[in-house]
């Protein structure tokens, strides 16, 4: 009698503690599904083994270990290349529904191209991980992209600045779906393409690090991974998807970007930001070209700079046509918020991607800090972001493809990451049944620690630890696996769930 009256109250304790802390108590819809992810170069290792090629992240870090906060590199990283078993023994132990990967290009094509040859370990390791996803009831979301590209499309034909990447990496892609289509549900072409070239081809925070022509390579970086990317869609849609029945689309990356005031000004900044950031890659997907911010003030401000065009490639009708509809569901990786601000625009001079926005970004000193300086605790964000999208975009099927938190690794016990996950899961059950968005699937980044880029090691976000001075590269749990587990099984934040 005394034992239940405890529980009772502790029970009820619990609720009230929730309630204050106002997580979500309704329960996931019977079909959402949960998954985690990892992306080749970040996991893999195995650099050089079997036949594999050297790709942009190979050569970046192997050339210029400087740029990396720790000097490391992907060489090994979790080394689950040789760690399939252990890997996937993780993955089922989680419960998830799904697991995200990436291909390695290089594992399977080593210099790129189709007609250059196949490498047949490469493929067998895919094989093998799809294979036993399979057997375990366990579905895979396949990332064509995950930004390791062949260092030979890179040293020979200038990347994605080049038009022929377009043929190239559509072979590529029509390899993938033939050799490993019949065991994939969820297809991403590309991820994070803004990454990709604003990273890449502007600021230099990525491979292949070029900083030559800013306000100009971003620009037709994006327009060759558009057409790559419509491309690979169309194979797939005319090819393969009758038998293979799966989905396929694109991952973008996005903050949310809160107006730092009711100002009309500030809002239309706001705006502003994410047609620039998002609307970049969405708008062209979803209504068949860039957003119209974008065309009137890269034109202008290119005319005024002196150029005979615009630097914003522009799309023949054709194009459009190829590149409206590209998409199955919208692929979201979020993870944080920033503030937004009106600003005069930049004045004309050496042109740069950040003069065209020409919007003040700031973080609020008042948000929660993880190990990430870009990445604050805003869990509210999620919901405004997906309702965004679903007003602006035709109300798509919403997939979240990465979502995590990141800390030092100091310990096994991460109540800061749990927290993360459990508010952001709140939050995207608002955005759910609060504001109708269609959110279907979430993706916790990340499966274990792993190399985290320029960042190299410093920075965690896995569920599992890695000792990456131990040659074994054990994994060992920490206490986030408990509530994603419990998450995953309840389908449910708090002790008991609204039916
Ligand atoms: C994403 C990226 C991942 C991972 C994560 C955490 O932008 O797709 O590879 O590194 O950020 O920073």
């Amino acid at each position: 009698m005394f034992h239940s009256r405890v529980l009772f109250s502790l029970y009820t304790l619990l609720q009230l503690w929730t309630k204050a802390t106002g997580v979500d108590d309704r329960q996931f819809p019977s079909n959402f599904k949960f998954g985690v992810a990892t992306a080749s170069y970040q996991v893999e290792g195995a650099w050089d083994e079997d036949g594999k090629g050297e790709n942009i992240w190979d050569h970046l870090t192997h050339t210029t270990p400087d740029l990396i906060y720790d000097g490391s590199n992907g060489d090994i990283a979790c080394d689950s290349y040789h760690k399939l078993e252990e890997d996937l023994a993780l993955i089922k132990d989680l419960g998830v529904d799904f697991y995200r990967l990436s291909l390695s290009w290089s594992r399977i094509l080593p210099t790129g191209h189709i007609d250059g040859q196949i490498n047949e370990a490469g493929v067998a390791y895919y094989e093998d991980i799809l294979t036993k996803l399979q057997e375990n009831d366990i579905q895979a979301m396949v990332t064509l992209y995950h930004w390791d590209l062949p260092q030979p499309l890179q040293e020979h034909m200038g990347g994605w600045l080049n038009d022929t990447i377009v043929d190239v990496y559509g072979n590529y892609a029509r390899l993938a779906f033939d050799l490993f289509g019949d065991k994939v549900q969820y297809w991403a072409t590309f991820n994070e393409p803004h990454v990709v070239c604003q990273q890449g081809y502007e600021s230099g925070r990525k491979a292949p690090a070029i900083t030559k022509a800013p306000g100009i390579d971003l620009y037709t970086c994006a327009h060759m991974v558009l057409k790559s990317h419509a491309k690979a869609y169309h194979i797939y849609d005319s090819e393969y998807r009758a038998t293979q029945k799966g989905k396929i689309s694109i991952v973008l990356n996005t903050n949310w970007y809160e107006p730092v005031s009711d100002d009309e000004k500030d809002l239309e900044a706001a705006e502003r930001n994410g047609q620039f950031s998002f609307g970049w890659f969405a708008n062209p997907i979803v209504h068949g070209n860039y957003p119209q911010v974008m065309i009137d003030r890269i034109g202008e401000r290119s005319e005024k700079e002196g150029f005979d065009k615009s630097r914003l490639p522009e799309f023949t009708s054709q194009e459009i046509e190829d590149i409206k509809g590209t998409y199955d569901f919208i692929g979201l990786n979020h993870y944080t918020t920033s503030l937004a601000e009106w600003i005069e625009d930049y004045e004309i001079g050496e042109p740069s991607s950040n003069k065209d926005i020409s919007v003040k970004g700031s973080l609020d000193d008042s948000w929660e800090s993880s190990a990430s300086s870009w990445l604050k605790v805003v869990p509210w964000g999620i919901r405004k972001l997906t309702k965004w999208i679903k007003d602006t975009y035709n109300n798509p099927e919403i997939i979240i493809t990465e979502n995590g938190f990141s800390d030092n690794g100091d310990t096994l016990d991460d109540p800061r990451r749990i927290n993360y996950y459990r508010e952001y899961l709140s939050s995207l059950l608002e955005a759910i049944y609060d504001d109708g968005v269609n959110v279907t699937a979430y993706t916790a980044w990340s499966l274990m620690d792993n190399f985290e880029w320029l960042q190299g090691y410093s920075e965690k976000f896995g569920f599992y630890s890695v000792n990456f001075s131990d040659p074994d590269r054990p994994r060992t749990p920490k206490t986030s696996v408990k509530y994603y587990k419990t998450v995953l099984e309840t389908r449910c934040l708090v002790e008991e769930c609204v039916e």
